[in-house]
C-alpha cells in the first residue's frame, strides 16, 4: 500500500475569536446523546456496524444511510486541507474548487512559542475543513522531534513535551471549535521514517510517560481531541494499531478518551487483536475494502465469537460520539476558506516564527534610506513550498515567496536583482548517488549569483531545504545544507560584506561554517501563503523578530543522543530508546555538550532587561501552585516580543533528573524603553517525575531551581523554592 502511495506522491502534480474556554470535555456526552447513541446502535445489524470500522475509499468510512449516518470523511493534514484526491486513487481529482490557504509548518508554529497562533491556526483550518466537508482533519502531528534527521520534524513541533502540549491543546481546540474533528497523530514514538512501517521502537515507562505522551494526554483531557492516529511503527513489541497498554490502558481506561482511534494509512496488521487492543477504525490506501482486517475478516471472527459484538458496539458508539460532535451536531457551521482573516493567521504566525540567529553587524533590520541595490541569491527566494512531503501537500490558493515579498517592499525604492545560485535537483525516489550528486555545487549559478551579488549594497541569500528534501517516508542522511549551498554562500559572502544569509526549512541543519563565517542569519520555515511578506518584514524592521528555536540545532549530528548512543535507525528492526528521557536540550544539558544553537534561542531587534525574579512563596506543599513574577523591560530602540522561559531543577535528585526542564513560558509585548510584568504559573504536582518501579508520578520534597530565561542556555535569574 506505501510503495503505491509513494508512487502516486510524485507524478508530477503537483479567529474567530481566541477562547481557551471552549473545551469540548470529553465527559459532556449528555444523556441525550447517549440515549440516541444507543437507540441507533441497537437498529444496527452487525454487517452495518462492521462497515462503519473501516475505510470505503481513501479518505473515509461508511454511514448508516437508512438511519441518516452520513460516511466519516478525514483529510490531511497539518499545513491545510490537502488537495482533493481521487476517491480511490491518490491522483488529484482536479477540482477548481480545492486551492485552500496554506499554513505555517508546525515546527513554524512551535517556534513562535505562542499559543495562541496554534488556536487561530486551528480555527481558520477547521473553517477550510467545513467549506470542503471533512469532518476529521488529520493533524495536529506533534510526535517529538528526537533525532534531528527525521523526515517529518517539520510537520512536527518541538523536543520538548511542554511546548508541545501546550501548542497540541491549542490547535486541537481551535480546530474542534468548527465541530470538526482534530485527529492527534501519530500515537506513538514515531519518531524516525526509517523503517517506519517496521520499526520497534523500545523505551522506557518514565521516557513515555515523561517525553513522549504528555501532549497527547493534553490533546485529550485539555483540548478535548475527538479522535487520534495510531502510529505504524511498533511500541516496545506491539504494534501501535494493536497495542492493548498504549490504545486500551493508557488512551482510554486511564487519560479516559471517548472518541475513536483510526489506524494511520495501511498501518493495520491484525483483526482480533487489533480489534480487541482497541484500534476502532482501519484506514488505508487501496482496496479491495472488503477484505481489510477490519472488514470481513472481522464480521468472521465475530460470527466465530472470537470478538464479541459489545466490542464491535464500543467502536461504533465511539466513531457515533465523534459523529454526533462533528457532522450530526447541531448548528454545525458551513465553513469558509481562503478568507482575508486565513491570511492574516498565516502572516501573524509567520511573522512570530522566523528566528534571528546572528545580528552582529546590526545590518538588520535594513537599512532602507542607505541601502539602494539588493542582490537576492538562492532558488529558495523563488521556491513554493505548499506542496510536496507526501501527505501534508496543499494546493494553495496562492504563496508569496520571500522575492515577491521584498519586492512588494521595496520595489519601488531598492533595486532588486535575483540570482538562482544553485538547482535544488531533489526527488524522495532518486537512488543515493542521485541524492548525493544533487548537493554538488553548480559552478554556473554560483559565477552568475557572485556577479549578481558584487557591487549590490547588500546580498540577501535565501538557502536551506524544501519540501522534497525534508519529507514524510524518508530521513535526511546528514545535517548538511543541500544542493551545494555552503560553497555558494562562501563565493557571495567573499565578494559583498553585507551578506545576509537566510536559511529556510523545518529542522536543525549545519550551520557551523554560516556561524563562523557570516555575521548576519536569519532562520525560517516553510512559512505558508504569507511567508513571503513575513519574512520581508522582518528583515525590513516592520516586524521585530521573536520566533525562538523549538528544537536544539547539534553542532555535530554524533553530538545528539541517538547519535551519541548508536540507537539510530536501530538494529534488527529495534531502536532502542537509550537515552530514556534525556532527549534534546535535557541530554545537551545534563551532559554537558555545547550545542550550535540551544532549544529556546532566538534574537531580536531589541534587547530584553530581566529584573526583580521572585516567587509568591519559598515553601510549596504538594497540592499548591507556583506563581513566579518578573520585571522585563525594553532597554533597545525597537517594541518587540519576549518568550520568557521558566526551567526547573531538582537539587540533589535522589533519581536522574535532567540538568533542566521547561515548566511554564510567557510570550510579550514590550513598547521600546517601557517595562512589563510578567507572571508564570505552575504547580508544584508538575514538578513530577514517573517512576516506573511503583508507576506512579512522584514529587520530590527539597529544593528546586527555579530559573528564568532568554534561552535555555541564556538564564537570566535564579530562585529557589523547596516542596514539603
Ligand atoms: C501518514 C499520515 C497521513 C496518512 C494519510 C500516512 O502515510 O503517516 O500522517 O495522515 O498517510 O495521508
Amino acid at each position: 500500500m506505501i510503495t503505491n502511495k509513494l508512487k502516486n506522491y510524485v507524478l508530477p502534480c503537483a479567529i474567530a475569536l481566541f477562547s481557551f474556554t471552549s473545551v469540548h470535555a470529553q465527559n459532556k456526552a449528555t444523556a441525550a446523546t447517549e440515549g440516541k447513541i444507543n437507540q441507533i446502535i441497537k437498529k444496527m445489524t452487525l454487517a452495518e456496524k462492521i462497515a462503519m470500522l473501516h475505510g470505503n475509499a481513501l479518505f473515509s468510512s461508511e454511514g448508516v444511510k437508512r438511519l441518516g449516518i452520513p460516511e466519516l470523511t478525514c483529510d490531511d493534514g497539518p499545513l491545510g486541507v490537502r488537495e482533493e484526491v481521487l476517491r480511490f486513487d491518490w491522483k488529484s481529482a482536479k477540482w477548481t474548487t480545492d486551492s485552500a490557504t496554506f499554513f505555517p509548518n508546525g515546527s513554524a508554529i512551535a517556534a513562535t512559542w505562542n499559543p495562541a497562533l496554534a488556536n487561530k491556526f486551528g480555527v481558520a483550518m477547521g473553517e477550510e475543513a467545513n467549506a470542503r466537508k471533512k469532518i476529521v482533519m488529520l493533524a495536529p502531528a506533534f510526535n517529538i522531534c528526537r533525532m534531528p534527521l527525521c523526515g517529518r520534524t517539520y510537520e512536527y513541533y518541538s523536543e520538548d513535551p511542554f511546548l508541545n502540549a501546550q501548542l497540541a491543546i491549542q490547535s486541537v481546540k481551535g480546530i474542534q471549535s468548527q465541530h470538526v474533528a482534530a485527529c492527534v497523530k501519530h500515537f506513538a514514538v514515531n519518531n524516525q521514517e526509517t523503517q517506519r512501517n517496521s520499526i520497534n521502537a523500545v523505551v522506557d515507562q518514565r521516557a513515555l510517560r515523561e517525553i513522549y505522551l504528555p501532549a497527547f494526554k493534553a490533546s485529550i483531557q485539555q483540548g478535548g481531541a475527538y479522535t487520534i492516529m495510531s502510529a505504524y511503527n511498533k511500541v516496545n513489541g506491539y504494534w501501535c494499531s494493536e497495542n492493548d497498554f498504549l490504545l486500551n490502558k493508557i488512551l482510554k481506561q486511564e487519560w479516559g478518551f471517548k472518541g475513536a482511534v483510526m489506524s494511520d494509512w495501511g498501518g493495520t496488521h491484525t483483526s482480533v487483536n487489533a480489534a480487541k487492543a482497541g484500534l476502532d477504525i482501519e484506514m488505508g490506501s487501496s482496496g479491495p475494502y472488503d477484505e481489510w482486517y477490519f472488514a470481513n475478516p472481522l464480521l468472521a471472527a465475530v460470527k466465530a465469537g472470537k470478538v464479541s459484538e459489545n466490542v464491535i458496539n464500543d467502536k461504533v458508539h465511539r466513531i457515533l460520539w465523534v459523529m454526533f460532535h462533528t457532522s450530526m451536531s447541531a448548528n454545525h457551521p458551513a465553513g469558509k476558506m481562503n478568507t482575508p482573516a486565513h491570511s492574516k493567521t498565516v502572516y501573524d504566525i509567520a511573522s512570530e516564527s522566523i528566528v534571528l540567529l546572528k545580528n552582529e553587524k546590526h545590518l538588520l533590520p535594513l537599512n532602507t534610506t542607505s541601502i539602494k541595490s539588493i542582490a537576492v541569491i538562492g532558488d529558495n527566494a523563488t521556491h513554493k513550498f505548499s506542496l510536496g512531503g507526501f501527505g501534508a501537500g496543499v494546493k494553495a490558493r496562492y504563496e508569496v515567496t520571500a522575492l515577491a515579498g521584498l519586492k512588494s517592499r521595496l520595489g519601488n525604492s531598492v533595486d532588486i536583482q535575483f540570482a538562482q545560485g544553485y538547482k535544488p535537483d531533489y526527488q524522495t525516489t532518486y537512488t543515493d548517488q542521485q541524492k548525493e550528486d544533487a548537493n554538488k555545487p553548480n559552478q554556473a549559478l554560483i559565477d552568475q549569483a557572485v556577479a549578481t551579488a558584487k557591487g549590490t549594497d547588500a546580498a540577501i541569500l535565501f538557502v536551506g531545504s524544501n519540501r522534497d528534501y525534508e519529507s514524510e517516508g524518508q530521513d535526511r542522511k546528514s545535517l548538511i545544507l543541500p544542493f551545494g549551498e555552503q560553497q555558494l554562500i562562501n563565493a557571495v559572502t567573499a565578494v559583498n560584506p553585507n551578506t545576509i544569509v537566510v536559511v529556510i526549512g523545518g529542522a536543525p541543519y549545519d550551520l557551523n561554517e554560516i556561524k563562523k563565517a557570516n555575521h548576519t542569519i536569519v532562520f525560517s520555515w516553510f512559512n505558508g501563503s504569507e511567508g513571503g511578506n513575513a519574512l520581508a518584514d522582518v528583515l525590513i524592521g516592520k516586524v521585530n523578530p521573536s520566533g525562538k528555536l523549538p528544537f536544539t540545532f547539534p553542532a555535530s549530528l554524533g553530538d545528539s543522543p541517538a547519535f551519541a548512543l548508536n540507537t539510530y535507525p536501530g538494529e534488527n528492526g529495534t531502536a532502542n530508546y537509550k537515552e530514556g528521557i534525556l532527549v534534546g536540550y535535557r541530554w545537551f544539558d545534563t551532559k554537558k555538550i555545547d550545542p550550535l544553537y540551544c532549544f529556546g534561542y532566538g534574537l531580536s531587534y531589541t534587547d530584553f532587561a530581566y529584573s526583580g525574579f521572585s516567587t509568591n512563596k519559598k515553601v510549596y506543599n504538594k497540592s499548591e501552585e507556583i506563581t513566579a513574577r518578573l520585571k522585563l523591560k525594553n532597554i533597545g530602540k525597537y517594541a518587540g516580543k519576549e518568550t520568557v522561559q521558566l526551567y526547573i531543577s531538582k537539587v540533589n535528585s535522589a533519581v536522574l533528573k535532567p540538568e533542566k526542564e521547561l515548566k511554564a513560558f510567557k510570550k510579550i509585548w514590550v513598547e521600546a524603553g517601557k517595562e512589563a510584568v510578567v507572571s508564570m504559573a505552575l504547580n508544584v504536582k508538575d514538578l513530577a517525575y514517573y517512576n516506573d518501579k511503583t508507576d506512579k508520578w512522584v514529587v520530590e520534597p527539597g529544593q528546586y531551581k527555579i530559573m528564568a530565561g532568554s534561552s535555555s542556555r541564556d538564564i537570566r535569574a535564579v530562585g529557589s523554592i523547596n516542596v514539603q
